[in-house]
């Protein structure tokens, strides 16, 4: 069966959503992919730019365009946004970033779009939650990068501590994308084994793996540091959960989901392993958490209550 046409509309073309735009096209998801953002000239330059790019990956429609673009098409991924400056939290943007949202999804709907939302602009909880109270969508046709993120992040360096392959170490960071987000370390596992126990056998202990979370909460900040922005961990995640909707594959991924009573919680998106397909978010996958972590889960939502109640003021 031919694989339908799938037509993406990116509304934000700045590091992030251009890196994402590169992604799309490295893996050849999406035949249609439409760049909008208010400095239209960069926009044309990049679909411009990416076109050239098709010869050696996948032939792609790729171009500049404006909201009314959205009509037709499967999925908007919304990086538009201020970045998080040297020092600042994700939570410090969400003023100027709900301003800015509120100036994209009213054009969006109005445009007849009835397709999926992915939201990665921060602070991403807020503004998930944000998207989907202006837009009126269904909850589960709004979707935030969530953890995705930091969960590789997590892969990744409990990975290099074992001389384990990243994508085998099967944990997630949950809660706030931010300060506040925590591992599910004691659910964790490597293979068919628990973590705790593959950790203990290479003398790591569950201080260590907390030590690891720790610097998995600082390493954006760390990034920002170096380099002043991070584009390509979160413009790979969103490419990620872009395939899990565009190709309807029902995957498991520690995104940003509307919580309808699970974990306790209420009225909010927040960070945790969700079946993504074409419906966008099919399901939370909740994890059954220890009791240390169901608290950090509670604190982590408290954060975000808090902040959506003083963001929406
Ligand atoms: C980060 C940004 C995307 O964690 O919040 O790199």
């Amino acid at each position: 069966m031919a694989l339908k046409h799938q037509k993406v509309v990116l509304v934000g073309d700045g590091a992030v959503g251009s890196s994402y735009a590169f992604a799309m096209m490295q893996q050849g998801i999406g035949e249609e992919f439409v760049i909008v953002d208010i400095i239209k000239k960069r926009t044309q330059g990049d679909a411009l730019d990416l076109e050239d790019a098709q010869v050696f990956t996948h032939p792609k429609n790729i171009y500049s365009g404006d909201y009314s673009d959205c009509k037709d098409a499967d999925m908007v991924v919304i990086t538009a946004g201020a970045p998080q400056k040297p020092g600042e939290s994700r939570l410090d943007l969400v003023g100027k970033n709900l301003k800015i949202l509120s100036s994209i999804v009213p054009p969006v709907v109005k445009s007849g779009f009835k397709g999926i939302f992915v939201v990665a602009a921060n602070p991403v909880d807020i503004l998930t939650y944000g998207t989907q109270k202006l837009s009126g969508f269904p909850k589960n046709k709004v979707v935030g990068s969530g953890t995705s993120l930091d969960t590789t992040r997590f892969q990744v360096e409990v990975g290099k501590k074992l001389g384990i392959n990243p994508q085998d170490v099967n944990a997630y960071i949950m809660g706030e994308h931010g300060d506040s987000e925590f591992a599910d370390i004691d659910e964790a596992s490597v293979g068919n084994r628990p973590l705790l126990d593959v950790a203990k056998e290479k003398g790591l202990s569950k201080d260590d793996l907390l030590k690891i979370e720790d610097d998995t909460r600082k390493k954006a900040y760390n990034i920002i540091n170096l380099k002043g922005a991070t584009f390509y961990g979160v413009a790979t995640a969103l490419m990620r959960i872009s395939r899990a909707i565009l190709r309807d594959e029902n995957s498991v991924l520690p995104v940003g989901a509307y919580m309808n009573g699970e974990y306790g919680l209420h009225d909010l998106y927040i960070g945790t392993p969700a079946v993504v397909n074409a419906s966008g978010l099919a399901k939370v996958e909740e994890v059954p958490l220890s009791d240390d972590e169901q608290k950090k889960m509670q604190a982590s939502a408290k954060t975000l209550k808090e902040t959506i109640n003083k963001g929406m003021e």
